[in-house]
């Protein structure tokens, strides 16, 4: 036996009393007046379960494929979910929503008498383990099907070996979007006595302003969902359009495949528009009417489409920097399309190439070059203005010398770094500058060194983290000098107001529009996030294959 709010165990369904056209009811409290205005034909009476209400109810069991005592026709399938919520939690339920999910369910589920958990999961083979692992901990398990919003569609045997494993739990499986999904039903599980499917008129019937669905489930169970049933809820003009829809189903079913056709037109184009050093740079085309396309900046993008006339789902809160759009008449699916080109186009991240040096176009501080970087820089310099912005401590001659000798040629101005040779003539470790104190990524320290830095009241350094990119200094056991991390936990500990300042890119803002930069460490993302440029990490892709995308 499932649990049952006990509420729903003492009391039996809402009835209003209801008689056939012959008999006038005056058992329920309708005005009898009529209006002044034309088309209110019915309007002062309460909805009846009618023979059209049953009629509607026979279709959609034929259309189900399951007995008309497996359907109850609801206001719309949201408030099908309310009801299963109302009956079937108690203050000791624990609802499991894979996310993301439809968020009208988690908001229902966050306001029962429930507890919610989420757990991630976007229907890889990966993300099953967690679930299955979950599903032993919840008394409800949410999940749409296909899913909304990515699309996928549940692993079946899974989802049957666990409703099988589990009849003391309830599953509820959301159909909304079935009829676009191209996979079987749910509905042949309804018989475990503990599986819920609900449906919509919405989606595939375009009813979605007529607030009409239903759910399929065993008698039992609609047993008690009847106790918070009101049969006030649906509308006379609603079971209308419904049954005149479900009769016709060819044509709505016709329309489905044709919408999803489009999905064809839509890959074809995104293809040409998408890339990975592009503004829109990856599509996802999911099991529903809908399609995700991922941007740079989500927000940017959703502004430009409205600004064209299309309001769109910016999901990129809860899905990494995704947004949402809904298939509609194929002629604004091309505009939005065009406008999404057209923004990509303009943005072109791929003017200006920033690379960061150690780590990224060399092993580290004392190696050549990458050949990689050899073999295509004069291609890459000819395509794009290229800049190197590095944190190397060396003198900024003595980088455009090296960069010389490795046969890269780079204007002196973009080469970017943040010691010149005038600021540190001796190529000491720490110095001082125009009245300030800068030290290096390995300063010798001494007393004069604390003495300069205390009367100052300010330290420069380049960066702070040479955690991340000690690994550029070369692997040379036997250097035992002190670590600029250990001597700046030192200065903040014994001298709290000693302001330290960054002089690395950390702190340059290049102003310079969109750019591409491409680095090894966490501090190379901070710079390019700082100045709105595309971030390529080379600990995810390498530069070989970086620059291979670069020059396609
Ligand atoms: C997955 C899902 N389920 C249920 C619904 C609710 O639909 P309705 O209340 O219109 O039947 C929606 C609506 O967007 C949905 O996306």
């Amino acid at each position: 036996m499932l649990t049952v709010n006990t509420k729903f165990k003492e009391k039996g369904e809402y009835k209003i009393a209801s008689c056939g056209d012959s008999v006038i009811n005056l058992a329920i409290v309708e005005n009898f007046n009529p209006h002044q205005f034309h088309g209110a034909d019915g309007i002062n009476f309460y909805p009846s379960q009618n023979q059209q209400f049953m009629d509607l109810i026979d279709e959609v069991a034929n259309y189900v494929g399951v007995s008309a005592m497996n359907i109850l026709v609801t206001n719309g399938s949201g408030k099908a979910l309310d009801m299963i919520l109302n009956a079937y939690t108690t203050q000791d339920t624990r609802i499991l929503i894979p996310v993301p999910n439809y968020p009208g369910f988690v908001h229902s589920a966050d306001l029962s008498q429930g507890t919610v958990k989420t757990i991630p999961f976007y229907g890889y083979q990966e993300d099953y383990d967690l679930f299955v692992e979950e599903v032993a901990n919840a008394d409800v398990i949410y999940m749409s099907v296909p899913n909304l919003p990515w699309g996928y569609v549940f692993d079946e045997d899974i989802l049957n070996t666990l409703i099988n494993k589990y009849p003391k739990k309830l599953f509820i499986i959301d159909e909304a979007y079935h009829e676009y999904s191209g996979v079987k039903s749910f509905v042949d599980k309804i018989n475990e006595n503990n599986v819920i499917v609900t449906r919509t008129f919405s989606k595939a019937f375009a009813l979605a302003g007529a607030r009409i669905g239903y759910i399929v489930s065993c008698p039992d169970i609609l047993n008690i969902l009847r106790v918070g049933y009101n049969a006030k809820d649906i509308l006379n003009s609603s079971v209308e359009y419904a049954l005149k829809t479900i009769k016709n189903r060819k044509y709505y079913l016709t329309n489905v495949d044709n919408d999803m056709k489009m999905m064809d037109y839509i890959k074809e184009r995104m293809c040409k528009i998408v890339g990975f050093f592009k503004f829109v740079y990856e599509f996802i085309i999911p099991k529903g009417p809908w399609f995700i396309v991922k941007a740079r900046d989500p927000a940017l993008l959703c502004k430009r489409l409205l600004l064209g006339g299309y309001l769109v789902r910016d999901k990129s809160s809860e899905l990494k920097d995704c947004i949402r759009i809904s298939l509609c008449a194929k002629n604004d699916i091309i505009e939005v399309i065009d406008i999404i080109e057209a923004v990509n186009n303009e943005m072109c991240y791929t003017k200006t190439v920033i690379f960061d040096l150690d780590g990224t176009l060399r092993k580290d501080y004392d190696t050549d070059v990458f050949p990689c970087v050899h073999n295509h820089w004069k291609a890459l310099t000819e395509r794009y203005s290229v800049k190197i912005v590095t944190n190397n401590p060396k003198p900024k001659s003595s980088l455009m010398a090296y960069l010389t000798s490795n046969k890269l040629d780079l204007d002196d101005a973009d080469l970017v770094c943040p010691i010149t040779r005038e600021m540190n003539p001796k190529n000491d470790t720490w110095f001082e500058y125009n009245g300030k104190i800068y030290v290096l990524g390995f300063p010798v320290i001494d007393h004069a060194l604390l003495q300069k830095i205390v009367v100052s009241g300010e330290v420069c350094i380049i960066e702070k983290e040479y955690n991340t990119s000690s690994g550029e200094m070369g692997q040379y056991p036997d250097i035992k000098l002190p670590h600029i991390g250990y001597f700046l936990e030192f200065i903040s500990k014994c001298y709290p107001d000693i302001v330290i300042t960054i002089i690395g890119k950390e702190s340059l803002l290049m102003n310079i529009g969109m750019a591409v930069m491409v680095g090894d460490t966490d501090i190379d993302k901070r710079f390019a996030e700082s100045n709105g440029f595309l971030f390529v990490d080379i600990r995810d892709v390498s530069i070989d294959e970086c620059i291979d995308q670069l020059l396609i």
